[in-house]
């Protein structure tokens, strides 16, 4: 709990450690009451520390100290002092060790942040700050030192005793316990420090890397999840090569192990050669799993496995660093998984995840820039901006320099900093230096938050064959910036002339010498406004702009409908292709809003019925492509779109247009359906998940037309199915039609899985989805059923997150009742867990965007939590920051 004034940390007072740590050995008696943990550290005075007689500050929270001795001698009471986080030694010798005992409670810590059990094994979770909920320390990723580590425990409740790095020591002790020693030979920050003890059993592999090291593959889990490792283990081996191939990065230790946990803040976590992972993201079969589930099992092995080297072996200076790491190795994931499955799918997938929560969050009072320059609790800094933004940031380095380019500057990073904590700063330095180019401006993306937008108009001058694309940028105040400079922003565009694309040359540049054609180009827009002249342009064309989404902006170019028509049916890039559906589905809702308004019944425009019709028929389009343009803007999209929201107004016009589609392409949609329903055996391939997604979303449609014939679908689909994807889309769609069915279904589907929490949390996510009326009444309910349990993030998630963040219509009920009902629940947990409250908030802090009386509901929630004694620094900054 927070001391009585949250104090900000500036990234502007960062200073070098005064004391370094050159070996930290601890030792853990684990026991059923309590653990003792034992620390002896090699400690130096930094020469470069500005204070040569700085007293030593070790950080240290929720400890018990049992004693402290400096060089073997025990420290007096008069010798340290305790102040809030800090224990402090007025006077230390230049080089010394320190031994402290400390008693700590795993089998009480609900936080799920240091030590802690799950399902009967202890656990450690420390980025960022949980290893002082371990011991007294020098908790900073700048602080890397060399562990040694015991762990005693009882040999039959814990007979695997895992740390960090390789195994040294292996005995047994008397009264049934027994020791392993770890040692890890890479120095560390102690935010990768690992430990786990339990009963579990593993599934194991070898891989060989490049140059010729055998690498021990274990996958540690319950004995009731052998069967569910397969998946992560090919991923993991993928990674692993796919890191060599495209990185020339190798893995450098004998062993590499996984552990899944089923209480778990996060997805996963990248301890040095100790990944310790939410169940959620390692556990994958057929019977179980979801595509999207076998996917993220995929993309999340691949992202710990590469923090390896972009994290790990070059790791952070200080926190507000934490995108050099996660940024970075959010980019290599999404090209692993594009490379892996279907690269446009992947590419729109994480294009919609930025321009909902992410442009959200830059619209919103938690905005930060991709390198934060203050924050009260970093545990709230793990967020889509620092991520996903991050990610983006990295990826228009990629598209300044090419691939070749970029891989020079990620060798040069790598070589530079191998052993070291850097910042992002050098991680740039490295690109430009590479590659002898100068990102000056670019650097604005790391120090400016919000979403730029960029006012794009085209004039076609006939008689002087030209075309002009006029571009302005700008970019709205955030809290503390309000000003913004420009940025660099890479425009990568085309255009399109009735045959084709038309071939680029640009007034003032010499042509492109990286495009094979020379029909694609990336325009650098660095000023407030500029143009950009193309000439010899033999006719009118439709540009195509921001193509794969070249920069993470809001783009606005005033197309006319049959221009967006065209590049929605012949737009050579694919997200392009993607995105102009969405405009179109855009204005279909936006009539339709106004239809509503006056009363009249909404009509879908022919021409966008036929558009869809034609993606219906084309066979020889990818199903996922087509499923992805039939799905109209998400309700969470159109919220960014629109302004004010009004998520009633906006829910009924999407759901008019969605029945109106359904009803005009039935036989299409059925067509559709029959084509794509193919018995196979079930593989998680980027062709049989395109297939499963177009047929689920023609179940979707199809189930609007709510007569005996579709719901016989969905019911025996519901009750034939073999795989969980098409087995819960199936659920969905009964769930959420008005189908008599549909009790008897949710009972079936829990019996038949009550044994299997994963699918368990899948059950309750579908029922806290549900957009009919009466849902947070079940909601509610569910909270009582005998699975559900507060202490388990994934159950939270799956019920309270899941009804508050993914069910608008319910959520903001106008009576107020899905604020109080959130409000209520950040309570609660505000005590046990402060990360999953404060995560859990943010559908609460979004209140600038709703109607008047929405506004004023959603802030009275917000005051009443702030009202609460005991706020946990992690809710009171969400919290206060919100109603700034
Ligand atoms: N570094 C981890 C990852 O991205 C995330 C762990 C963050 N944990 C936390 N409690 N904030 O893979
Ligand atoms: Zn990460």
């Amino acid at each position: 709990m927070r001391d009585a004034q949250p104090t900000t940390i500036y990234l502007s007072d960062y200073r070098v450690p005064d004391f370094l740590i050159d070996k930290t050995e601890l030792s853990f008696e684990l026991e059923e009451a309590h653990t003792t943990v034992n620390s002896r550290l090699y400690l130096r005075r930094n020469p470069e520390a500005l204070d040569q007689s700085a007293p030593l500050e070790l950080h240290g929270a929720d400890l018990s100290l049992e004693s402290i001795a400096l060089d073997g001698r025990e420290l007096a009471a008069d010798e340290w002092v305790e102040e809030g986080e800090l224990l402090r030694i007025a006077s230390v010798p230049d080089n010394f060790t320190l031994h402290c005992v400390t008693r700590i409670y795993p089998q009480s810590n609900t936080s799920l942040e240091g030590l802690y059990k799950s399902s009967g094994m202890f656990c450690t979770q420390c980025e960022a700050e949980g290893f002082r909920k371990i011991t007294y320390y020098l908790d900073r990723p700048d602080v890397m030192a060399e562990f040694y580590v015991d762990i005693i425990a009882d040999k039959s409740l814990y007979p695997v005793l895992l740390s960090n790095g390789n195994c040294v020591l292996e005995e047994d002790l008397e009264f049934g316990r027994h020791r392993t020693r770890w040692h890890d030979p890479f120095p560390k920050p102690a935010y990768l420090f690992a430990l786990v003890a339990g009963r579990l059993s593993r599934v194991s592999d070898r891989f060989r890397t490049r140059s010729g090291r055998e690498v021990d593959l274990h996958i540690y889990v319950e004995d009731k999840d052998l069967d569910k490792c397969e998946h992560a283990m090919t991923s993991l081996k993928n990674a692993m090569r796919w890191d060599e191939d495209v990185y020339g990065r190798e893995y450098d230790l004998d062993i590499f192990n996984i552990v899944a946990v089923d209480d778990f803040n996060m997805g996963a976590m990248e301890n040095k050669s100790l990944n310790i992972f939410n169940t959620s993201c390692v556990l994958a079969k057929p019977e179980t799993t979801t595509d999207a589930g076998f996917q993220r099992v995929e993309g999340v092995v691949a992202h710990e496995y590469f923090h390896n080297w972009s994290g790990n072996r070059v790791t952070c200076r200080d926190w507000f660093q934490l995108s050099l790491k996660e940024g970075f190795t959010v980019f290599r994931d999404a090209e692993f998984s594009a490379d892996m499955g279907s690269p446009t799918v992947k590419r729109v997938e994480d294009v919609t995840l930025l321009r909902t929560a992410q442009f959200a969050e830059d619209a919103g009072p938690m905005a930060h820039p991709v390198r934060p320059d203050s924050f009260i609790e970093i545990s709230n800094f793990y967020t889509v901006t620092i991520y996903e933004k991050g990610a983006e940031v990295v990826r228009m380095i990629h598209t300044l320099l090419g691939a070749e380019g970029f891989r020079r500057g990620s060798d040069l990073y790598f070589e530079r900093h191998d052993g070291q904590a850097v910042t992002c700063e050098d991680f740039v330095r490295a690109m430009e230096e590479a590659n002898g180019v100068d990102l000056q401006q670019f650097r604005r993306w790391y120090s400016q938050a919000g979403t730029p937008r960029l006012a794009v108009s085209g004039e076609y001058d006939e008689a002087a064959q030209t075309y002009t694309l006029t571009v302005k940028q700008s970019c709205p105040a955030t809290p503390g910036q309000a000003e913004k400079l420009p940025f660099h922003i890479p425009l990568k565009v085309a255009l399109l002339g009735e045959a084709g694309q038309l071939r680029l040359n640009l007034q003032g540049h010499k042509a492109d010498p990286d495009a094979a054609d020379n029909t694609e180009r990336v325009l650098a827009v660095t000023e407030d406004t500029q143009a950009f002249v193309f000439t010899d342009i033999p006719e009118r064309p439709v540009p195509s702009l921001l193509r794969g989404f070249s920069a993470p902006v809001r783009l606005h170019f005033d197309y006319r409908r049959d221009e967006l028509l065209t590049l929605m049916a012949k737009d050579s890039d694919g997200f392009c292709r993607w995105d102009a559906s969405q405009q179109l589905g855009l204005a279909e809702i936006l009539s339709a809003i106004s239809a509503q308004e006056s009363g009249q019944a909404a009509v879908v425009a022919e021409d966008f019925v036929a558009a869809c019709r034609s993606l219906l028929l084309d066979e020889s389009l990818d199903p996922a492509m087509v499923a992805l343009m039939l799905q109209l803007p998400s309700e969470a999209y159109l919220a960014e779109l629109i302004s004010p929201v009004d998520v009633q107004a906006i829910y009924r016009a999407r759901e008019a247009v969605r029945k109106g589609l359904a009803h005009a392409l039935r036989s299409e949609l059925e067509a559709c359906y029959g084509r794509c329903d193919v018995e196979e055996e079930y593989a998680a391939n980027a062709e049989q998940i395109a297939r499963r997604s177009l047929k689920n979303t023609a179940l979707a449609y199809l189930m609007l037309c709510e007569d005996g014939e579709v719901y016989a679908l969905a019911r025996r689909q519901f009750e034939r199915s073999g795989n969980m994807t098409d087995r819960l889309a199936a659920l969905v769609a009964i769930v959420n039609a008005a189908e008599p069915y549909k009790g008897e279904a949710l009972q079936r589907f829990y019996q038949d899985w009550q044994h299997e929490p994963l699918v368990i949390n899948q059950w309750f996510q579908v029922q806290a989805t549900c957009r009919l009326p009466g849902t947070l009444g079940r909601v509610k309910e569910l909270m009582s059923h005998p699975a559900f349990d507060i202490g388990n993030p994934n159950k939270v998630r799956a019920l309270i997150g899941a009804f508050c963040g993914q069910n608008a219509v319910n959520f903001h009920a106008e009576d107020g009742s899905g604020y109080a009902y959130l409000a209520d629940q950040v309570i609660e947990l505000n005590r046990r867990n402060p990360q999953i409250a404060s995560r859990l908030l943010t559908p609460l802090t979004k209140w600038q965007k709703y109607l008047p009386a929405a506004q004023t509901a959603m802030k009275a929630e917000l005051r009443r939590i702030l009202a609460e004694p005991e706020l946990s620094s992690d809710v009171y900054e969400v919290v206060s920051k919100s109603l700034q």
